[in-house]
């Protein structure tokens, strides 16, 4: 859809990091943003179906989405304990359908409107200590790629977000304890991924990658998961495929 000023974006998780660089990229190009955050403005939680759907009903018409709120809790899998298997399932996973269960009726209704789903590299080719991150990540995937069919002919769009490695403070409470795989120093910062976004937005691509290398890791797992292996050994480190 071509964006006009006034339009009003959503962008869930725009209180730092991916989504404040998405909110501010939209702010730009004049648009009105809703900050969803659980500390922002709007405050929303979107674990919290109930929360999630006040502060999108309270902010009024939707004409772009973007689920973009998410946590990150690296573990090698037998070490994590179910609590936080199910937090990461609710914010991520459920987070992701709460917010566009709540935003979708009045973008269909209007016949006009964008979603934007921030998924992940890992939710294309998942790493180890990354099993049930990277399983939520993957099922935003599943559900953004077959919303984006059910859409067609609706008037409205849908785009799945797939970066790699980028700047923010996704991290910050477990920087001391990454895997090997993983370089702090490596991301990059997210401006450009975020107006890559608003190209999407308007040119209704079906998908987003950044940096290249995320597209790259998507053409060599489809080929063979092995060829995804050789090439994470080679660009990140031999424990991100032992
Ligand atoms: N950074 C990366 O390398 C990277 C790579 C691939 C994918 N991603 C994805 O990109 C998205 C944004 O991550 P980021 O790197 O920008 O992380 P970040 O800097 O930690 O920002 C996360 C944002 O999500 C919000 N949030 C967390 N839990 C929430 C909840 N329950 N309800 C509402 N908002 C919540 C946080 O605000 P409050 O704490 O105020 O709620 C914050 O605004 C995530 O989905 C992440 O999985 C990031």
């Amino acid at each position: 859809m071509q964006l006009q000023p006034g339009n009003r974006v959503v962008v869930t998780g725009a209180s730092r990091g991916i989504g404040a660089a998405i909110a501010d990229a939209f702010e730009r190009r004049g648009c009105t943003v809703g900050r969803v955050s659980r500390s922002g403005d709007p405050a929303g939680d979107v674990a919290d179906p109930d929360s999630i759907a006040r502060a999108i009903e309270g902010f009024g018409q939707v004409d772009v989405l973007v689920a973009n709120a998410g946590i990150a809790h690296y573990l090698p899998f037998t070490e994590m304990p179910p609590e936080l298997i199910e937090q990461l399932t609710r914010v991520n996973w459920l987070g992701t359908v709460y917010t566009v269960k709540a935003a979708l009726p009045g973008m269909l209704e209007r016949r006009r409107g964008h979603v934007v789903i921030v998924s992940s590299g890992a939710g294309i080719r998942s790493f180890p200590g990354a099993a049930v991150y990277g399983a939520t990540k993957a099922a935003q995937r599943g559900f953004g790629e077959a919303l984006r069919h059910e859409l067609k002919g609706t008037g409205v769009g849908l785009t799945m977000v797939y970066p790699g490695q980028i700047r923010s403070s996704l991290h910050d409470h477990e920087k001391e304890r990454m895997p090997d795989w993983y370089k702090l120093e490596r991301g990059v910062p997210p401006e450009p991924l975020a107006q890559a976004v608003i190209e999407a937005v308007e040119k209704d691509k079906r998908e987003v990658f950044h940096p290249a290398s995320v597209r790259l890791l998507r053409i060599m797992h489809g080929l063979k998961p092995a060829f995804a292996d050789a090439l994470l050994r080679r660009i990140m480190h031999r424990s991100a495929a032992p």
